[in-house]
């Protein structure tokens, strides 16, 4: 009898030291969003114009350029970020192209950088 009360006590005991845990990691993730991801002094130079030509560019420069949209220069992307489609199109949004094209979202961190760059005003440096 007491082994079985014994026994209780201590599954209770850890469950209840597993809970708290849980509900520490999703804070974790809400005050410092994704792991490892840099969303400090986030520009054109530092940061877009690379994830841009690794993403994008293919499809989108000065000799190859779907619906007239480039992303080889600072000038031609604040076209897409003051008419919003650079945002519409990367989240995914109703009513816009999903991109990039055919490949699902970008990974995280990039989507947030640039998304975190957009609501900066999008600095050039
Ligand atoms: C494999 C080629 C390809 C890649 C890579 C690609 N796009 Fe596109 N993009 C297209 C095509 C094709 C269109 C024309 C619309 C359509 O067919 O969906 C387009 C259209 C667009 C438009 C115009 C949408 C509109 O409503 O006028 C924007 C903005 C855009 N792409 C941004 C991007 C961004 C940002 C990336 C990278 C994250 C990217 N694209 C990567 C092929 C691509």
């Amino acid at each position: 009898m007491t082994h079985k009360i014994l026994f209780l006590i201590i599954v209770l005991a850890g469950m209840l030291s597993i809970i708290p845990q849980s509900c520490e990691n999703n804070n974790e993730l809400e005050l410092y969003g994704i792991q490892g991801c840099d969303t400090v002094d986030i520009t054109w130079d530092s940061k877009i114009e690379d994830i841009l030509e690794r993403n994008c560019v293919e499809c989108h420069n000065k000799d190859l350029n779907y619906n007239g949209v480039r992303h080889d220069s600072y000038a031609e992307e604040l076209i897409l970020v003051n008419d919003g489609r650079l945002r519409g199109v990367i989240n995914h949004k109703s009513g816009f192209a999903k991109m990039p094209k055919d490949r699902g979202m970008l990974p995280a961190c990039e989507l947030k950088q640039i998304n975190t760059w957009l609501d900066n005003g999008a600095p050039e440096k």
